[in-house]
């Protein structure tokens, strides 16, 4: 039997995040459907931030009462600080939605901290310790996000050793499973596979998910150079959507209709529906065109 790898959707935060002009609610959840049609096994479905800083989450209430509910697939979203976790217990009163996981996240760099979070490493770990701690307690498992795995837009190239001290305080702070961003999209395999050795001291692989950028071609590459690490779980976008608001020069997320056939091409098993995907990822590709008219 083929070896299983999980698949990560996070083109509707990740991707959409980015966008400047209006989508809708429906639209937000016409792309969730295709992305749950397409047998994608765990979709990011939305992000309680302050809507004066990405303004296109402002709706995820809305989105999770307007979706599902999906039993077979784990929903997550990305929460910054307690308020964003409050909004997300009132959100739960009504949604469809069953939102199973919360996605905290940290950088591994000051340059990058400061401008996404307006907080030093420090004291964004500190936030992410208090989500966590209350999540478990809401019964929600605890994803943590590090961005800037091997480079920073403001800080330049980033050490392994950075990452691997913001791994280990991930793993400290109860994250159950640890998603590393290479958000400008600038790793090459070697330097991904020398962030890997490091972070992989304190983490086991499994719970360990790479989430590459394509800004140079090589997402591809640092796949493979993970999976020979031992990773099995990725994150990408359908469409490839995405970008950070906060990282300039970061262009799409790895785009899913990439990944599912290299990795089946490779004899892993994903679940996922190639010719459903490519509608998704079709979907992704109207809604960006729309926002961007809409701008
Ligand atoms: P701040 O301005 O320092 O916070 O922002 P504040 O505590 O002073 O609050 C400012 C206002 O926001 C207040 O409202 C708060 O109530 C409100 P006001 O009193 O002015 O009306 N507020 C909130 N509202 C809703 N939900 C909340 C929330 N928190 C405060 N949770 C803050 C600090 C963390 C809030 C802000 O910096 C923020 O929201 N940042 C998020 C930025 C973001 O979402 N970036 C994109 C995601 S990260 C990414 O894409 C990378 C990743 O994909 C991996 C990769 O690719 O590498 C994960
Ligand atoms: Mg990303």
């Amino acid at each position: 039997m083929s070896e299983a790898v999980e698949i990560v959707e996070v083109g509707p935060r990740d991707g959409l995040q980015n966008e400047p002009g209006a989508i809708s609610v429906a639209q937000k959840v016409a792309l969730i459907e295709a992305c749950v049609a397409a047998g994608l096994p765990s979709i990011e479905v939305g992000a309680f931030v302050s809507p004066k800083w990405v303004p296109q989450m402002a709706d995820t209430d809305r989105v999770m009462a307007a979706c599902g509910p999906y039993p077979d697939v784990k929903a997550t979203v990305l929460i910054p600080n307690l308020r964003g976790l409050e909004a997300l217990a009132e959100a739960r009163t009504t949604a469809r939605c069953e939102v199973g996981e919360v996605a905290v996240f940290v950088a591994a760099s000051e340059g990058f901290s400061k401008a996404n979070l307006n907080a030093t490493r420090a004291e964004t770990l500190e936030r992410a310790g208090q989500v966590s701690v209350v999540a478990k307690s809401m019964g929600l498992a605890v994803r943590g996000y590090i961005s800037c795995v091997t480079d920073c837009p403001f800080d330049g190239p980033i050490a392994p050793s950075e990452v691997a001290h913001t791994a280990r305080e991930l793993n400290r702070l109860g994250a159950d499973t640890l998603s590393l961003g290479d958000t400008i999209g600038k790793g090459t395999p070697e330097r991904v596979s020398a962030m890997l050795d490091g972070v992989l001291q304190d983490w086991d692989a499994s719970r360990v998910a790479g989430h590459f950028h394509d800004t140079t071609g090589r997402a591809l590459e640092n796949v493979a150079v993970s999976l020979d690490a031992g990773l099995r779980t990725f994150d990408a976008s359908v469409g490839g959507l995405g970008g950070c608001p906060y990282a300039p020069g970061a262009p799409g997320n790895l785009a899913t209709e990439a990944l599912v056939p290299f990795l089946h091409a490779r004899g892993f098993a994903t679940g996922v529906d190639e010719v459903k995907l490519a509608a998704a990822a079709k979907l992704a590709r109207q809604i960006r065109e729309d926002a961007r008219a809409n701008a």
